[in-house]
């Protein structure tokens, strides 16, 4: 490998990694030599997991928790630091969706995307950015999505929650960024995962995405790999309050 892309040394720490994006993504980092924390709330396809990614060479271990849950954010960044003597680069990548039409759209549901999205990306950015910034290195990535700049309907909570969660890697960026410490994010476009099934079983939104997607396709998970490798690598020292579109020409297109 290209030694600007080896993560040799490094530690990362991956929430909403038991399967999709996530899992790619600790898959990624942990094959460019990154050892893993990969987190979820199902403690049983966490553990799976785990074990999936030591039995492909990935030095792999589970951390169950609630991201929403401050106290759990917490203590997961201190058990990490205190068992790996360090964390270096953090992809705050954990979420859902909560669908419904805007007249209808429930303030718990709002309430909840903005916690899962991005109160818990503050939360944990703001525990391991003490460390990193102590430290004199890190990278912090978020997991946003091209809803973030446009728009469609029905997802309300989610959209507002996915460009609050922009503007925040921004902030971060300026403010840390003289300190050692890069944030950007990675705005997938649309991926087979499971948070994807409902759509990719309507045929008509299935059409919807290959007519849109300039290369014609959904995405596999694991072609956020080179992405994620790439921005938690000393090959992206200078990128630093970037959103890293991955979505097959989606948002270039009209
Ligand atoms: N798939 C796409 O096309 C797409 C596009 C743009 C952006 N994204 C974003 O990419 C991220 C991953 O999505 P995905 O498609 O990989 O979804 P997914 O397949 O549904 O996986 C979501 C992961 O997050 C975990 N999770 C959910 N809520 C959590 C919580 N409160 N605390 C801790 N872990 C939690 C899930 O495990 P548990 O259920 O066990 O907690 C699972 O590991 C999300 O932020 C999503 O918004 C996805």
């Amino acid at each position: 490998m290209y030694e600007q892309f080896s993560l040799a040394r490094r530690v990362a720490f991956v929430t909403g990694a038991s399967r999709g994006l996530g899992y790619a993504m600790a898959e990624a980092l942990g094959r460019a030599g990154a050892k893993i924390v990969i987190n979820a709330r199902d403690p049983v396809q966490l553990a799976a997991a785990a074990e999936r990614l030591r039995a492909v060479g990935v030095d792999a271990k589970p951390r169950a928790f609630d991201v929403t849950d401050e106290d759990a954010c917490k203590a997961a960044i201190v058990a990490v630091e205190r068992e790996h003597g360090r964390l270096d680069i953090l992809v705050n990548n954990a979420g859902a969706n909560l669908r419904g039409p805007f007249l209808d759209y429930k303030t718990a549901d709002f309430e909840a995307m903005f916690r899962v999205h991005l109160q818990s990306s503050f939360v944990l950015s703001r525990e391991a950015a003490r460390g990193m910034v102590a430290r004199g290195f890190g990278r912090i990535i978020m997991t946003t999505s091209v809803m973030a700049k446009i728009a469609r309907p029905n997802i309300s909570g989610y959209c507002a929650a996915k460009a609050g969660l922009e503007s925040l890697m921004r902030q971060m960026a300026i403010e840390l960024g003289p300190k050692g410490v890069t944030v950007n994010a990675i705005a997938p476009g649309y991926f087979l995962t499971e948070l994807n099934a409902p759509l990719v079983k309507d045929a008509a939104f299935d059409a919807m995405v290959k007519g849109r997607t300039p290369v014609g396709r959904w995405a596999e998970p694991k072609e956020l790999g080179g992405p994620v490798v790439f921005l938690a690598s000393d090959a992206a020292a200078y990128v630093n309050g970037h959103t890293l579109y991955v979505d097959g020409g989606l948002t270039a297109s009209f």
